[in-house]
């Protein structure tokens, strides 16, 4: 392995809910995601899916166990270690969340901000080149209410990629897509990762995906049953 792992998880257990409403969903997590790959989690609906990306991606406090984030240990970590290490992650999520009121450069523009006043200098270019990258360089100033539901999810991308993330958190970001336009933004986003270094973790359920997937993890109620590498 030419280079470390992005995030190695050790021992990782997470409950919800309090008192006699709580309730274990994730039982001894031990799971590594390899640099600038593309990893799919795949499982049946509430197998704890969700509860992992959302802990590595530092949405959720770590409560027992480990997670190494680009050599950052999640557990125990202050806020203010939280917010820096979600400086160097994107988002993208199942329903777009784009504001409506706002251009397809001024949302790819949000996703510049998190990143402080050096980059958002030059945030005009820097938010052009993405879209143009993604195939929208003719609707730049187009409101998402006039925009195809596969070129909203691009801009989706666009505004996870505008500030060159380590890594890309993804999830089921194309369930409201048909096949053809879930197919065709998850091949631009593993391109672009591929060429940028990115590491890509994603959960879907669309086989399509699956295939373009470096390796799959299947989780089963909370514990992970297959985490192969893909032959070939
Ligand atoms: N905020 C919450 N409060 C209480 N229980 C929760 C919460 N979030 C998730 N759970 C529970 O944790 C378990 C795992 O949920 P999770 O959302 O991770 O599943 P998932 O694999 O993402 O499912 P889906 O495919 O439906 O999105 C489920 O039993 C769910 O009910
Ligand atoms: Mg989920």
């Amino acid at each position: 392995m030419a280079r470390p792992p992005s995030i190695t998880v050790r021992g990782l257990d997470h409950w919800f809910g309090e008192g006699e409403a709580r309730k274990q969903a994730l039982f001894g997590i031990d799971v590594e995601i390899e640099a600038g790959k593309l990893t799919v989690l795949v499982g049946a609906s509430g197998s704890g899916k969700t509860t992992l990306l959302t802990l590595m991606g530092c949405l959720r406090r770590v409560q027992s166990g480990s997670i190494m984030l680009l050599g950052q240990e999640l557990a125990g970590a202050d806020e203010e270690t939280l917010v820096a290490a979600r400086r160097r992650l994107g988002f993208i999520f199942q329903a777009h969340n784009l504001h409506e009121s706002l251009s397809a450069m001024q949302n790819v523009r949000m996703g510049l901000e998190v990143h402080g006043p050096g980059p958002m200098q030059h945030w005009q270019p820097a938010c052009r080149q993405i879209l143009t990258l993604l195939g929208l360089q003719d609707r730049l100033d187009y409101l998402p209410g006039n925009l195809s539901g596969g070129q909203k999810q691009r801009v989706a991308i666009a505004r996870a990629l505008v500030g060159n993330p380590e890594v890309v958190f993804a999830d089921e970001p194309t369930a409201a897509l048909d096949k053809d336009s879930a197919l065709n933004a998850v091949t631009l986003l593993k391109r672009l990762g591929e060429e940028r270094g990115t590491t890509i973790v994603m959960v879907t359920h669309d086989q399509k995906i699956l295939d373009l997937a470096d390796r799959i993890i299947t989780i089963d109620e909370g514990r992970i049953v297959d985490g192969r590498e893909k032959a070939g």
